[in-house]
């Protein structure tokens, strides 16, 4: 049975969460992550639909319209979130794909969740696409669900994001239903991903596992029991912002005032750094506090000049991994604080929430220096957001060369994380750097975000899914 949309995405997370007000009113709460800052002006210029988990467990929603855009929830009960959300998806998928910087579990029975929940959202995108209809699948969650869908509706044409990375294949090859995933994959007629490196090691694995020859960004998959051999694309295509929204915000004169009483607030210090994550392990938040630690330390900064603000909004917090995270941060902090606060300064401001867009907009202006630290990121949008609202061309950008986004941004300062002596050399180097170097980085650094937006980053994935031809309609073209 087909539905009537013509564009359909598909992602583990619709755009907005439910929440229950105090009084039993119903909120529909921005979700977090950057898959969700990407997707949103996509969707709100397509008249698409949206099929996502509306963020709570067993409720059943009808589909509906918020803020423009069409969503379809996908009902997860419990059972569900344990196995196949906290379990297969970010206590197996996650820490595989990134680096195994925390150990990967790998349970039989979180697997079974993840097929059955896939079966599901393939199941509720098969209902309300058209004939004929391009639905792009998105993110970890759900790699098996292009497959599913292209044997329900080999009408359809499939993409899939990956919005974090590919592993190389000595990581990848640890995952008991490698074999599974792949083939899940390639169902897709367009498999994207953020970096050159993650398209390689992808095509690398498939290589690897099933023999499939590659030329550059083609896979040849051959002729199965069902159907002809099909030509699979496998390529990168750096996610993005909508630029130009991000800069709007940071012009309105009421986000400039609370930028400046930001750094009042905080007893105007003279260089305030700032650090915006979801609370993950993959962000590198330890290894900033070090850092920052030892400089305090050894007296190369100040903590009557320098304050760290650290946004640390809540993330996964049933899963174990994310536990330990929260008390080993909480402990860092609190020892540094303890060791060098001041009564009139305190040397990190942090902050366990998550802000609306406009509150991250005037901080994003008020710090000097922004710090991303991270020791495995997809792209990392914070980077991309911190360089869109500086349209005065001001302060630094410390970028981990882990993150994807340092592919494009190689006017920030560029850092090993791992390296706590580089990297405190490189916030000193922010910390002092002219005023005529800030400028000269920053503009060139604004030109590559300006340029590369998340709509030209929508129009050319879809266009080398529809073959540069009819995309679907009200898609923007870049
Ligand atoms: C990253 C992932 C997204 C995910 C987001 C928030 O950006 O790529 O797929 O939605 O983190 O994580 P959560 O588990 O809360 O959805």
């Amino acid at each position: 049975m087909a539905g009537t949309y013509r564009l359909v995405v598909v992602s583990n997370r619709l755009p907005v969460d439910y929440e229950e007000a105090d009084d039993g009113a119903i909120i529909w709460r921005t979700s977090p992550g950057g898959l969700v800052t990407a997707l949103e002006p996509l969707m709100r210029s397509s008249h698409g639909a949206w099929v996502g988990w509306p963020g709570v467990a067993d409720r059943d929603f009808q589909p509906f319209e918020n803020d423009g855009i069409s969503l379809v929830p996908v009902r997860l009960n419990e059972d569900d979130i344990e196995d196949y959300y906290e379990g297969f998806s970010n206590d197996t998928l996650w820490p595989l794909y990134h680096d195994v910087i925390a150990p990967p579990s790998f349970h039989r029975e979180t697997w079974d969740a993840y097929v059955r929940v896939n079966r599901r959202f393939a199941a509720a995108a098969a209902a309300v696409a058209a004939p004929g209809a391009t639905v792009w699948v998105h993110d970890y969650q759900l790699q098996l669900v292009p497959r599913m869908l292209r044997e329900a509706r080999p009408d359809l044409v499939i993409g899939f994001f990956n919005h974090i990375p590919f592993p190389p294949y000595g990581i990848y090859a640890q995952l008991p239903w490698r074999k599974q995933i792949l083939h899940g994959l390639l169902g897709a007629d367009v498999i994207g991903f953020q970096r050159v490196a993650d398209a390689g090691n992808f095509s690398q694995a498939v290589r690897r596992l099933y023999g499939y020859p590659t030329r550059g960004v083609v896979i040849d998959v051959p002729a199965g029991e069902k159907g002809d051999s099909r030509r699979v694309i496998a390529k990168h295509f750096p996610i993005s912002i909508d630029a130009a929204a991000f800069e709007e915000l940071a012009r309105r004169p009421e986000i400039q005032a609370r930028a400046r009483q930001i750094r009042e607030d905080l007893g105007n210090p003279k260089t305030l750094m700032l650090g915006v994550d979801r609370l993950d392990y993959t962000k590198g938040i330890g290894h900033r506090i070090k850092a920052f630690g030892e400089l305090l330390a050894e007296g190369r900064l100040s903590v009557e000049d320098v304050t760290l603000v650290q946004v640390a909004s809540p993330s996964r917090e049933r899963v174990g991994t994310y536990m330990a995270l929260r008390d080993e941060i909480e402990l860092a902090v609190g020892r540094l604080n303890g060791d060098f606060s001041t009564i009139s300064h305190t040397a990190i401001s942090y902050h366990h929430h998550s802000y609306p867009r406009e509150e991250m907009v005037a901080m994003y202006l008020a710090a000097d220096v922004m710090l991303v630290t991270a020791l495995r990121d997809g792209m990392n949008l914070v980077a991309k957001e911190y360089v869109a609202v500086r349209f005065d061309a001001d302060g630094v950008l410390v970028l981990s060369e882990f993150a994807g986004a340092a592919d494009e941004l190689k006017q920030a300062i560029l850092i090993n994380p791992h390296d706590i002596d580089g990297t405190k050399d490189a916030i000193v180097r922010a910390v002092e750097m002219p005023k005529r170097e800030r400028t000269r980085r920053m503009r060139s650094l604004r030109r590559t975000v300006a340029e590369n937006d998340v709509a030209a980053w929508s129009a050319s994935f879809l266009r080398a899914l529809t073959g540069g031809a009819a995309v679907p309609a009200g898609i923007p073209d870049a």
